[in-house]
């Protein structure tokens, strides 16, 4: 129908015109700095830097009064111990002689605060490389001085920062996202990652369900990319195994109260004694309070990897509703020294002056007495509060797998660029590096 047609090829050659316009203005490429620039929370000079994306708050937490100010960040988590194991990667590489001998890698880790818009803010602030500029001067545009994102955490930010460093060719590892969805090359052209996919763990999971006889079952998703994904592959999996499904249904842990009474009716309601949950650990540690609320036990529960080998999910399942689950877990791992690495908090000092008090603070329960944070009645911090003896979540090791991830993304970056640089006892350091470069090494086809 061609007079339908007209508009739309009238509309693309306007947007042609406006676009030579545009470039037949500027000569000289200049960038110029919108907003806030953005600075690493720990950062330290090296030869050759690393980006990391982590999440060490789960949000910017608003001060409830004014506005005025800026946000003030709080809560620590386990983003913390995953940049620790980056920079006790780094370091062992630094001091080793056999790789990489005579280059001093460094880093740039940013908090990402659990925010997928953040993600991808601080993913641009590491490609152009120019947190440092003044927000008022014009630069000439330059091009990424890092060779490699290190993180993120989960799959939906993954796919988001993969989706606009893709074009830079900035290789970005995860540690942890496991969406089949990530393994598109076309979409993700720069992303790798050193856990397997879920199209082996939702094939797996089908695998296990069908092995034990449990033909009935209701299945459960995180509603992001990882649990939907995860899910759609178990169910194309298990039909073909015999296997029906009562129901499946999505929950997401900022669904409100009715939502996740809804789901809660659906089980009682059900005749299948068998539970999927293809849910990550946050989400789970959300539905577990109202699961133990219900006295919903009696099930038995097969696990995604996210959850399955939380101890943290364990510890607070009090009612023993998940006794007796089963799932797929990351290989254990032990690295030697890494614990002691991570316990050793006081070096963090030098290359995170802003966050560090705030981060002592959490991890010992007291507060410096010039501290923004006016919490009450908690004692003061000495400064000279030692690890031993302490437990919480920082002190947690059980996620060493996941920690080991992280390591050996590190390890296989530096022997990408060993490679690169022809190193042998030295470095041939007239090698112009270029992150695409990386991504392409034989080091990366492990993973
Ligand atoms: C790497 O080693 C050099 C020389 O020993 C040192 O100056 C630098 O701080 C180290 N960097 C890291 C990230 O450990
Ligand atoms: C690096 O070398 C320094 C100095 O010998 C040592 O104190 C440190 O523990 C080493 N770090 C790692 C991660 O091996
Ligand atoms: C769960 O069980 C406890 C103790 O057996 C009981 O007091 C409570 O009312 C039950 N809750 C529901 C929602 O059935
Ligand atoms: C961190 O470094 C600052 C400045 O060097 C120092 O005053 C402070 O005592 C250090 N904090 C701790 C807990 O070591
Ligand atoms: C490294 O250098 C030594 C001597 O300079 C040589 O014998 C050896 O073959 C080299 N190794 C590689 C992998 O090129």
């Amino acid at each position: 129908m061609p007079s339908t047609q007209r508009w739309p090829e009238q509309g693309w050659a306007l947007l042609q015109l406006l676009l030579v316009a545009s470039f037949s203005q500027a000569e000289e490429p200049v960038c110029r700095q919108r907003g806030d620039p953005e600075n690493p929370q720990l950062s330290k000079n090296g030869d050759i830097m690393l980006g990391g994306i982590y999440s060490f708050h789960t949000s910017w937490k608003d001060r409830q009064d004014t506005y005025r100010q800026k946000p003030l960040p709080l809560e620590c988590t386990r983003g913390f111990q995953f940049a620790q194991a980056m920079l006790f990667a780094i370091e062992e590489i630094n001091n080793s002689t056999e790789i990489l001998p005579g280059i001093s890698l460094g880093y740039k880790i940013y908090d990402s605060c659990a925010s997928i818009a953040r993600s991808v803010r601080v993913a641009l602030a590491l490609a152009n490389g120019n947190e440092i500029l003044s927000a008022l001067s014009e630069a000439p545009c330059r091009t990424a001085q890092l060779q490699a994102i290190m993180g993120e955490t989960s799959s939906s930010p993954c796919m988001a920062v993969a989706t606009v460093i893709g074009p830079f060719h900035i290789p970005m590892i995860s540690h942890f996202a496991t969406c089949a969805c990530l393994s598109d090359k076309t979409k993700y052209p720069s992303f790798l990652r050193t856990i397997p996919s879920d199209y082996y763990q939702s094939r797996a999971l089908a695998q296990l369900v069908w092995h034990f006889g449990w033909t009935w079952v209701g299945a459960i998703r995180t509603n992001d990319d990882y649990g939907n994904n995860g899910m759609a592959i178990f169910t194309e999996a298990s039909q073909h195994l015999g296997i029906c499904l009562e129901y499946s249904v999505a929950f997401f842990r900022t669904d409100p109260p009715d939502k996740i009474q809804k789901i809660i009716d659906i089980i009682k309601a059900s005749t299948s004694k068998v539970i999927v949950a293809f849910l990550s650990h946050k989400d789970m540690d959300v539905l577990i309070h109202d699961l133990s609320d219900h006295n919903l036990t009696g099930y038995q529960w097969v696990g995604s990897e996210s959850w399955i080998f939380d101890s943290q999910i364990a510890a607070m399942d009090r009612h023993h509703i998940l006794d007796g689950a089963i799932g797929l877990s990351i290989p254990k791992a032990h690295v030697s020294g890494m614990r002691e690495f991570m316990m050793d908090v006081k070096p963090l000092n030098s290359s995170s002056n802003e966050m560090f008090p705030e981060f002592w603070e959490t991890l010992f329960n007291c507060k410096f007495k010039q501290s923004k944070s006016s919490a009450g009645n908690q004692r003061e911090c000495t400064g000279h509060e030692d690890l031993t003896g302490v437990q919480n979540s920082f002190t947690d090791m059980s996620l060493m797998p996941i920690f080991n991830n992280v390591y050996k993304g590190v390890y296989a970056v530096a022997h990408a660029l060993h490679n690169i640089l022809s190193c042998n006892k030295t470095c041939d350091n007239k090698v112009q590096l270029d992150p695409f470069m990386v991504s392409r090494t034989p080091t990366f086809h492990i993973l």
